[in-house]
């Protein structure tokens, strides 16, 4: 008999995970908590109604359906002790313990933590008090990016063009708390400048494998302008990242910050994301995510020829260094559709059309905040579906993704024309 796993979340990055472990000859049933439209109707996969922050709920879900392994996907119950507390009932989690996911959950700590182990960053001051921090402000010859130390579902940075934006972000943050408790305290971090890259590694506490670098585009529109969202494309491969640049990252800062959080007697285990800038004088860290992005995630699994149950076992045995992980060397393009109003307000459930059509030659079709209103499929949040196709080439894989996103329809949808184009040469 095969194995029965739970993904915790409800987000694309879910359904995906969900849909490359339903795969594996080892799974049998999938159950996602709280999961989405996508993943109630996928094979195998049984959605169960639990907030994936609800961590008494999902330990004793886990422990009824006597489940093999537990998969979280989003940050907030790793950095919440959802991996401990499993550990401390005997079930399998893949993903950090809340010490290691600190490293996402707090950007202060982040932040002294890499400076603290000379790994390549960003220099940033950390304050409490707002007077400290616009006295602060007046003192750099630099305008900062301003962050909120806490997690605030993306939301929490901004990179301030002028002084007085600057000022502002500040007051928004610990005077007017628009980011609540996130915000209790405020970073003014250097800002860097260069192409952003995200690696994003499996790791075992001791060894780590990086995974194909995927180019995410945080803009919400064309061009890349717009407000930033939580990331509206991606495709591999990077034109940012080779195979050379990527090991030199694994050597300057995976490897460095798995021996320091060794040091710190806070092994990690699970997806380490590092979000770095290429400056000129070498890759510096803007930050580290403590799980699987969104949407790369939806772009590079389906490149995944491993079974991934195999890879979270590794990674929870400490067993990654024997383990060979084979990918596709196929080109792979996702592109996210939106409901109206995102990143900024949320709408009303809309009748969603055209999903058989988006899934046809080879698509996948992954959602996101979608829900089932009398079995028809609706909008339920803001980034809603993201169609992935996978093709021998860049430009074959963006056209076919492009016309999956063309054949959907909702009131309002929002999707981007342009990833993966300026990069396969495709014209718009
Ligand atoms: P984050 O939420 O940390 O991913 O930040 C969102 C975006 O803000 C990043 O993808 C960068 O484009 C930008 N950003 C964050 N920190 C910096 C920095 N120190 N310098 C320049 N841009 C930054
Ligand atoms: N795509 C950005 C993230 O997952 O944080």
């Amino acid at each position: 008999m095969g194995e029965r796993v739970l993904v915790v979340g409800g987000g694309g990055r879910e359904h995906a995970l969900a849909w490359t472990l339903a795969r594996s000859p080892r799974v049998d049933a999938v159950l996602v908590a709280p999961g989405n439209a996508g993943t109630a109707d996928e094979e195998k996969c049984r959605n169960v109604d639990l907030a994936a922050t609800d961590i008494d709920g999902i330990v004793a879900l886990a422990r009824d359906e006597e489940v093999a392994m537990v998969v979280v996907g989003p940050e907030d119950p790793l950095v919440a002790g959802l991996v401990d507390r499993l550990d401390e009932v005997g079930i399998r989690a893949f993903g950090p313990s809340a010490a290691a996911a600190q490293l996402e959950g707090s950007k202060s700590h982040c932040k002294d933590f890499l400076l603290r182990h000379a790994i390549p960053t960003g220099d940033a001051a950390t304050f409490t008090d707002a007077d400290e921090a616009l006295a602060h402000l007046a003192e750099l010859s630099a305008v900062p990016v301003i962050k909120a130390s806490g997690l605030a579902a993306g939301k929490g940075v901004i990179v301030a063009e002028t002084g007085d934006e600057a000022a502002a972000a500040i007051r928004d943050i610990l005077v007017d708390r628009c980011f609540g408790d996130a915000g209790d305290e405020v970073l003014l971090e250097e800002r860097l400048f260069g192409p952003e890259v995200s690696v994003l590694a499996f790791c075992d506490g001791t060894d780590f494998q990086v995974m194909p670098a995927a180019q995410d585009h945080k803009r919400l529109e064309v061009g890349d302008v717009g407000p930033n969202t939580g990331g509206m494309g991606a495709f591999h491969p990077s034109p940012n990242a080779d195979d050379e640049l990527l090991e030199r990252i694994g050597k300057e800062v995976i490897a460095p910050t798995l021996q320091a959080m060794i040091d710190e007697g806070r092994p990690y285990r699970g997806v380490l994301y590092a979000g770095m800038m290429l400056t000129e004088a070498g890759p510096k860290v803007i930050e580290f995510n403590c799980r699987f992005g969104d949407p790369e995630t939806q772009v590079v699994l389906p490149l995944l020829e491993s079974d991934l149950l195999d890879v979270f076992d590794a990674c929870i045995d400490g067993t990654l260094a024997d383990l060979d992980i084979r990918w596709s060397p196929r080109s792979a393009v996702t592109v996210v559709i939106a409901s109206a109003g995102y990143p900024v307000r949320s709408s009303d459930p809309t009748p969603i059309a055209g999903l058989g059509a988006a899934g046809a030659d080879d698509r996948i079709v992954f959602h996101a905040g979608t829900r089932s209103i009398d079995d028809v499929p609706h909008t339920a949040g803001g980034r809603v579906l993201a169609v992935t196709a996978v093709r021998d080439t860049l430009a074959e894989a963006a056209d076919a993704a492009h016309a999956g996103v063309s054949a959907i329809d909702f009131a309002g949808a929002q999707h981007r024309t342009d990833i993966a184009r300026a990069t396969a040469e495709v014209s718009l």
